[in-house]
Order: C-alpha cells, then sequence, then structure tokens
C-alpha cells in the first residue's frame, strides 16, 4: 500500500517532526474572553501582528528561529464554541479530562501524584483551556522577545495560569542521566527525519491514523470528529510534567543492585533496557561499551526463534519489564492486543537543572512536554495503565534455548520503575535468568515510587484547517 499523501502544511508540526531544540516553554492559558481568543488562533496561523507562524510539518530551506504549537483542552474548546453534541464525537480519554478521577486511577496519578497536588493552575482542569508551545533553537533572546510578543497578543483574551520551560541536558541526555530521543515510530507518510539523526529500525512502519485523525489506522480503521474542519490532520496529545528525584534514583541504584547482585550501571540498564548511554541491552548486553553509531542503535528486535544467540523471549538481556520494552514490546507476544498497536510520539525535554552528586539540592527538575497520538484511549492511557502497572500481559512463551528451560510469563513483575505508582508494598523489577519457572530469577523489591506526575492535561491539537474554524466560529454558521 503506498504511503498516504499528507499535506504537512496542514499538520502541527511537532506531531510528525522532531524540532530538536534546546529551549521550550509552555504557557497554560485559560480563555477569559472567547472572540479576541479567536482572533489570536487566527492571527497566530497567519503570522499576522508580528506574530510568529504556527509551525507546520512543512519542510523548511532555512531552519526556523522558533517553533509555535497550540493545542486545547475539552474546556477549551468549548469555551471557543464546539458544542457538546461535537464534542461528544472526540476520543473518550480527552472528553474526561486529565483531572478525573477516573483518568487520574487509570494513569497512575494517585497519592502524592493526585491532580490536586498539580502545580501552575493544572489541578483545576475546568479552567485548563489552551497550551502554547514555543521552541527555539539555543538563543534565550529569542525565547525571551518571542515570549514577549506571545504575552502582549493574547492578553485581553486568555490569562496565564503559567508558564513551564524546559531545557537540552548535553548529549539528549534526560535527568537521571540517560541518553533519550532515539526511538520515535516511524509513521507511514511522515517527513522522513535528517540521515544525521534517524536511529533506523526494522519494526513495521506505523499507520499515519495512529498520530493524525482522517487516515487508517492500525485497527484498521479510522478516528475522526465531528466538524469535519477539525478531523483530518488533527491529533491529541498528553501534557505531563514528570518531576525525577534524582538523588532517589541514585540511592535506589546502588541500594537495589546489591540486592540483585549486579553493578548499579547494570541496574540502570535493566531498569530503561539501555544503558545510560543509549546502547540498548539488546544488542550490548554486558556492559554499557562505547556508544553504538546512530543507525544501530534502534534496530533490533526482541524475539528471533530462528536464532538462539539472537533471541530474548525471556528477558535475559533486557527485562521484559523494562521502561522501552514495557512501552514498546516490539515483536514480542502480548496477550488481547498487537503488540505493535500502541505507539507514541515522544515531544517532551528535561527541566529544572542538572543534578549534580558532589552538589545535591532540592530543585525541581524532571521531564515536561507532550506524548502524541491519536487515541489518548488506545495509546497513553493504554501504556500507561496496562503494560506499565501490570505484569501479566506477556503471552506464555518458552523461548528457542531449551537448555534455558525458562517461560517468559515468569520473567516480569511489578510495574514500570519509571511509571509505575510502585508502592514499597508490591514494587518489584524481575532479572531473569534461566530456569525452569523462573528459578534462575533475581527481583529488586521494596522500592518507592522515583517520578511524580506534577502537571498534566489532555489536549487536541488541531490541523490548520480546523485552527481556521476554530478562529472563524462565532463569525459564521457552524458546520
Ligand atoms: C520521567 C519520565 C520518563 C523517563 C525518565 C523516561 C526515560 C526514557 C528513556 C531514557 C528512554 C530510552 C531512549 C529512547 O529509546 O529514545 C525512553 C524511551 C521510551 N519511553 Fe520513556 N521516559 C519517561 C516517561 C515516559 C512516558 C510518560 C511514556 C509514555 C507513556 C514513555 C514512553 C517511552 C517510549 C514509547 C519509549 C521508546 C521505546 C522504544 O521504542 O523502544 N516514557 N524513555
Amino acid at each position: 500500500m503506498p504511503d498516504p499523501a499528507i499535506d504537512y502544511g496542514d499538520v502541527q508540526g511537532t506531531i510528525l517532526r522532531g524540532y530538536r531544540v534546546d529551549l521550550a516553554r509552555h504557557f497554560i492559558l485559560t480563555i477569559t474572553a472567547a472572540p479576541p481568543a479567536r482572533a489570536f488562533i487566527g492571527a497566530l496561523v497567519d503570522g499576522a501582528g508580528g506574530l510568529p507562524r504556527i509551525t507546520t510539518a512543512a519542510r523548511w530551506t532555512v531552519k526556523p528561529k522558533c517553533f509555535v504549537n497550540v493545542a486545547f483542552t475539552a474546556a477549551g474548546l468549548a469555551t471557543l464554541g464546539v458544542t457538546s453534541q461535537q464534542l461528544a464525537t472526540f476520543d473518550a480519554g480527552f472528553q474526561r479530562g486529565a483531572t478525573s478521577s477516573t483518568t487520574a486511577n487509570m494513569v497512575g496519578d494517585v497519592g502524592t501524584s493526585a491532580p490536586a497536588n498539580w502545580i501552575g493552575g493544572l489541578a483545576n482542569g475546568a479552567q485548563v483551556h489552551a497550551i502554547l508551545s514555543l521552541w527555539v533553537d539555543d538563543d534565550p533572546a529569542v525565547l525571551e522577545s518571542v515570549t514577549a510578543k506571545l504575552r502582549a497578543a493574547f492578553a485581553g483574551a486568555f490569562s496565564e495560569l503559567s508558564a513551564h520551560d524546559a531545557h537540552a541536558l548535553p548529549d539528549n541526555k534526560v535527568h537521571f542521566d540517560y541518553r533519550d530521543s532515539i526511538a520515535q515510530p516511524t509513521v507511514m507518510g511522515a517527513p522522513p527525519r535528517k540521515a544525521k539523526h534517524n536511529a533506523p529500525d526494522d519494526q513495521p512502519q506505523v499507520p499515519t491514523g495512529e498520530f493524525l485523525l482522517g487516515y487508517t489506522n492500525a485497527t484498521p480503521g479510522v478516528y475522526s470528529v465531528q466538524p469535519s474542519q477539525l478531523s483530518t490532520n488533527s491529533s491529541y496529545a498528553a501534557f505531563r510534567i514528570l518531576e525525577q528525584d534524582v538523588a532517589g534514583f541514585e540511592a535506589f541504584l546502588v541500594q537495589y543492585a546489591a540486592q540483585a547482585g549486579i553493578d548499579a550501571e547494570t541496574l540502570a540498564a535493566k531498569v530503561c533496557g539501555r544503558w545510560r548511554n543509549g546502547n540498548p541491552l539488546e544488542l550490548v548486553p554486558s556492559g554499557p561499551a562505547p556508544v553504538l553509531p546512530n543507525d544501530q542503535l534502534n534496530d533490533f528486535t526482541y524475539v528471533d526463534t530462528t536464532n538462539v544467540a539472537d533471541d530474548d523471549t525471556l528477558g535475559i538481556k533486557c527485562p521484559i519489564g523494562s521502561h522501552i520494552r514495557r512501552n514498546n514490546p516490539r515483536n514480542q507476544a502480548i496477550i488481547g492486543t498487537n503488540s505493535t498497536h500502541h505507539r507514541i510520539v515522544r515531544r517532551a525535554m528535561p527541566y529544572g537543572p542538572r543534578y549534580d552528586a558532589k552538589q545535591p539540592d532540592n530543585a525541581k527538575r524532571g521531564l515536561i512536554g507532550y506524548f502524541i497520538n491519536a487515541s489518548i484511549t488506545n495509546q497513553f492511557e493504554f501504556l500507561t495503565s496496562q503494560w506499565n502497572q501490570l505484569a501479566t500481559f506477556v503471552k506464555s512463551a518458552p523461548g528457542p534455548d531449551p537448555s534455558c528451560a525458562g517461560n517468559a510469563v515468569f520473567n516480569i513483575s511489578g510495574q514500570d520503575v519509571f511509571l509505575g505508582v510502585n508502592d514499597p508494598a508490591s514494587s518489584s523489577l524481575t532479572v531473569a535468568g534461566c530456569g525452569a519457572n523462573g528459578a534462575g530469577n533475581k527481583a529488586v523489591t521494596g522500592f518507592s515510587r522515583l517520578v511524580t506526575t506534577r502537571g498534566g492535561a489532555y489536549v487536541f491539537l488541531p490541523s490548520i484547517t480546523g485552527l481556521r474554524y476554530l478562529a472563524a466560529l462565532g463569525t459564521t454558521p457552524t458546520g
């Protein structure tokens, strides 16, 4: 089947393109007056009045100095004039919103992560209407000057609940010191990634409809909403502010590596599925080693029953419960669904200062940004509530090496170390070894949650056609 032709100029850029910038600022906004808010949206689409133009996925010859995208919550769309009948056609999770108790319980936003404790006005989901995001290559002066223009333009239309800055760390590291931004889905019909940033893989390409409404998705079906102007080329995202306890993580590595009889760096790799330098355990199982070339970093699968040396059905190299294997089990067999049907595009960056173990501090730091998908229900919520929180989704599989006598179902326990709720009474990470019924396994148990949700919102990223439709609401008959 040929790749679908996507009108890149109609798609908000962050959905299909990684901007590869160093600075970001996210404005959390309430609409205070709908008519000027609509006018502001129209001005952003056209880049009128000295405003930066909304960045689309269209190719550029000269890299822009700044990138701007805008997204709306269900409450925001309603305030702009989208009717309740129309909103009823939107994704169920999106309609419910991030602060609903159903959502919070499902995705693990409980205890200190509960929405009631969220920062920056995000705790009151009803007042969060829009998130305006600005990304800048590396010049803080550009960030400030564009911020000033945006603030002047949205004053009187929106009130700013908060603004949240993010900045890249050297080598694309995230706090906890892992290299990030390696694996992303290859979306059918999307602009090709630049060769120097490309970490190719032989995983199946992901149907366009997993990331854009109006195209065939993996089911196969087509996600769409009413009215049609808001549908094709639009998408959804979970916006998340995830605070990381770096001192706690480093202490966890030292304490629990001893429990498993491995060294701290090996435990760090087992937790993530990659060494902190980015090398995947699947290809580099026994020590961080020099970083592989870019074109090899993501080129692996977990199961190869025809080749015992390359096979890792049992998760002996890369734990079945590691972060990257839970969030993308690749070709591993999964109960009740297809392992390739829940991919997500990650556009998040670190915030807060880099942690220095020699000068410990209590500064707030973590990861902030968008987890993008065409179905919050089947992608973000599925990942967080199922694969990250359960140890029962793996299909029975003995692996091709009879001398190992294991089965995949015994080789996963607990929840994701990064994203699980991780109560010390039940938390567990299996470090698998050979042996019948998990006899050769070691488990790390009794640890606490190391990532706390500090904010979130479910948002809709309208197409350019959709933004023009919203800008014109109230002035033309609704469709
Ligand atoms: C503070 C929280 C988080 C941390 C520290 C973290 C860290 C990482 C790291 C270090 C990687 C490996 C780099 C790469 O493969 O590109 C990774 C990959 C990944 N993460 Fe996270 N992550 C976090 C939150 C999330 C969330 C909220 C989701 C989605 C629900 C998620 C989904 C994924 C996926 C899908 C991959 C790629 C897996 C693959 O394709 O092999 N992560 N993450």
